[in-house]
């Protein structure tokens, strides 16, 4: 089958019940989406599909075909940092990095649908990626500071 994915199209073979997680991590070396609880609770595995932030361990990879990946390999272009990536490092809001992946990408997907989203709108949106290091408040200045700078053109 063939999927789309950071803006290429990949020929991978997998099975029925293959979770989209398995494929990216296992199939076509995409590492930089995590696996965690396996079980669409932390959000570590979160990509975008058709734009929308879903959690990859729980998508079926065949349910799949046809459709827009992104997963944080794609959010760099030309090896310039995305806003949100600049904004992380930025803000101080990566510790262990390990939930980082996950939460760039429901970022990504909450700037695409709101440009000017407050501190209670990011929480909600970001409600379902889970951070073990706590760095939840640097999260949201970077989120802001991220959207200020796609207001101003930076993007
Ligand atoms: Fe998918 Fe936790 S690894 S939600
Ligand atoms: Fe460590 Fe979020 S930065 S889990």
């Amino acid at each position: 089958m063939q999927l789309r994915i950071n803006g290429r199209t990949r020929e991978v073979s997998a099975e029925p019940h293959e979770s989209l997680l398995t494929t990216l991590r296992e199939r076509l070396a995409l590492t930089g989406t995590k696996l965690a609880c396996d079980r669409g609770e932390c959000g570590a595995c979160t990509v975008l599909h058709n734009g929308d932030a879903v959690y990859s361990c729980i998508t079926l990879t065949r349910a799949c075909e046809g459709d827009e990946i992104t997963t944080i390999e794609g959010m760099a272009t030309d090896g310039a940092l995305h806003p949100l990536q600049q904004a992380f490092v930025t803000a101080d809001a990566v510790q262990c990095g390990f939930c980082t992946p996950g939460q760039l990408l429901s970022a990504y997907a909450l700037l695409a649908r709101n440009a000017t989203p407050d501190a209670t709108a990011i929480s909600e949106a970001m409600s379902g990626n889970l951070c073990r290091c706590g760095t939840y408040p640097k999260i949201v200045q970077a989120i802001q500071r991220a959207a200020e700078a796609m207001r101003a053109g930076d993007a």
